[in-house]
């Protein structure tokens, strides 16, 4: 055993947290702007590791879209019906493409005219052209419009158009798209498959990179990340739902507050089987949950791409003190990039709630964290859910745990606690800041991240890995923070 993390965050004696640690300085060898802070989840790239709650006050469409957009990654709460999930997913996998799947065609024996009408109202420059076995054969652009009345008229499609198109594959990357464009000088690019069939149009316009950090699929859509019960759907109608849902779903979110259960692993194999997406796990708190998982559960490994780890830390939670049982986000990632480790394992390691400040991811990647999430952070942003309400003078709104008697009422995540409990709330509901825009809150994380990163000497995540941490004495965590001023006592 490893036990590199753990002995990071002191395993045997604490069931360390974020204030119980620093990050010891590093040898800085390199400028601020050579510092990376991208990441990976299974095969999707993120430029930032900060994903957004799957919480009924932080992330619904507006929010996923948002954080797709900035680089992180927004994963869809599922205290709603199917129906409403459905309409998310399509909502954000639809935001954004380079891709138009609706492609105007024509045939080569229609007239001029109809081309130019097309283009007139359809406020488009270029139509493709396909034959009667709707197989690409051309493309007819504004440029290709002859001058004359009587040829606009009378002449054929066919004889004006450009043959040879230049193509590209389904499934080609941005890069690869934006090559071809490049070296043939042109505007629109068909994307063409192996039978001559056609499968979208790609533009240069669309190709161009508003948003140069947004988390993309192949195709320019948003990812898309969903939160997931464990629990198998009996009826055949929840499944054929669930199989809609998972075409425009990247990642599913298995969402419960403690998977290491027969149960919740059995079910999830059965979704694995039913579903085409990746999957994320979670949450666990432990190196036993994470040993179990990766070796005695047979997940399908090409769709099994993260964990998630931590209990009972967030600040909505009340597990811990419900209960007496939990895994501090801190201690639990310690635990369980212990058990990726030792096992070989490439799947990635999400930090699930339990953030304060910005200095607590450098803190998280260091014993182990590949991404964090967070609910707190964005709750009070303008892309949450609800309303901005005033409470003495102060704008705020409502931050919910998925396990407060409130949010339970809704009734879709009940099976995210212990099922049959009826009457113990695991989470509390209240007012939190507003805060704005998350662009405002992205930015301050990013730079906390990058600082830590720069005095910690670690250009990339997997070098802060390497960063060495020490346990902050009681009176170390209170000269830690702004002390002995006027205001401070
Ligand atoms: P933060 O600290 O960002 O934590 O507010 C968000 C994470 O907390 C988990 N969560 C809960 N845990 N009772 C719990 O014990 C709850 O009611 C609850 N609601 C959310 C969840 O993992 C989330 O990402």
């Amino acid at each position: 055993m490893t036990d590199y993390y753990r002995n990071k965050v002191h395993y045997k004696e604490l069931i360390a947290t974020f204030d119980d640690i620093l990050i010891q300085p590093g040898f800085t060898n390199f400028e601020p702007n050579e510092v990376d802070i991208s990441t990976h989840l299974g095969s999707h790239k993120l430029n930032i590791p900060i994903v957004s709650a799957a919480m009924d006050t932080v992330t619904e469409e507006e929010m996923a879209i948002k954080m797709a957009l900035l680089g992180g990654l927004g994963v869809l709460h599922r205290n709603c019906t199917y129906e409403r999930q459905l309409e998310m997913v399509r909502i954000v996998k639809r935001a954004r493409s380079f891709v138009i799947d609706d492609v105007a065609t024509i045939t080569p024996n229609e007239p001029i005219a109809t081309a130019k009408y097309m283009m007139e109202n359809y406020n488009i420059s270029g139509i493709v052209v396909v034959d009667e076995d709707k197989k690409v054969c051309g493309i007819f652009t504004k440029r290709d419009i002859p001058f004359s009345d009587n040829d606009i008229k009378n002449g054929k499609i066919k004889n004006y158009m450009t043959k040879g198109v230049i193509s590209i594959e389904p499934g080609a990357s941005r890069q690869k798209a934006l090559k071809i464009l490049f070296e043939s000088r042109k505007e629109k690019l068909p994307i063409i498959d192996k039978s001559g069939y056609l499968k979208g149009l790609i533009t240069k316009k669309d190709l161009a990179p508003e948003f140069p950090l947004a988390s993309m699929d192949n195709e320019g859509h948003l990812i898309c990340a969903l939160a997931l019960s464990p629990k198998y759907p009996e009826s055949t109608q929840a499944q054929e739902m669930l199989k809609e849902i998972d075409k425009y779903v990247d990642i599913f979110f298995i969402d419960v507050a403690d998977f290491y259960k027969t149960a919740d692993i059995n079910g999830t194999n059965k979704l694995m089987d039913l579903l085409e997406s990746n999957f994320v796990l979670g949450n666990i708190g432990t190196y036993e949950a994470a040993e179990h998982i990766i070796t005695k559960c047979d997940f399908n490994e090409d769709k099994f791409i993260g964990l998630k780890v931590g209990m009972g830390s967030g600040s909505i939670c009340t597990t811990s003190i419900q209960t007496g049982v939990g895994a501090p986000t801190l201690f639990a990632t310690a635990q369980v990039a212990d058990a990726i480790a030792d096992y070989g394992s490439n799947i990635s390691l999400i930090a699930d709630g339990g953030f304060k400040n910005p200095g607590d991811l450098p803190k998280s990647l260091t014993v182990g964290a590949d991404l964090i999430m967070s609910g707190h952070f964005f709750a009070g942003s303008t892309e949450s859910p609800g309303y901005v309400d005033t409470i003495q003078g102060r704008k705020v709104k409502v931050y919910r745990g998925m396990g407060s008697k409130e949010a339970r009422t809704v009734g879709y995540v009940s099976d995210r606690y212990t099922e049959s409990s009826r009457m113990l709330p695991e989470g509390v509901s209240d007012y939190i800041p507003f805060v704005g825009d998350i662009d405002g809150v992205l930015l301050t994380l990013k730079e906390g991240l990058l600082n830590g990163m720069i005095y910690a000497g670690a250009k990339r995540i997997t070098e802060m890995k390497k960063a060495k941490i020490g346990v902050v004495s009681y009176v170390g965590q209170r000269e830690s923070r702004p002390h002995d001023l006027l205001s401070r006592y």
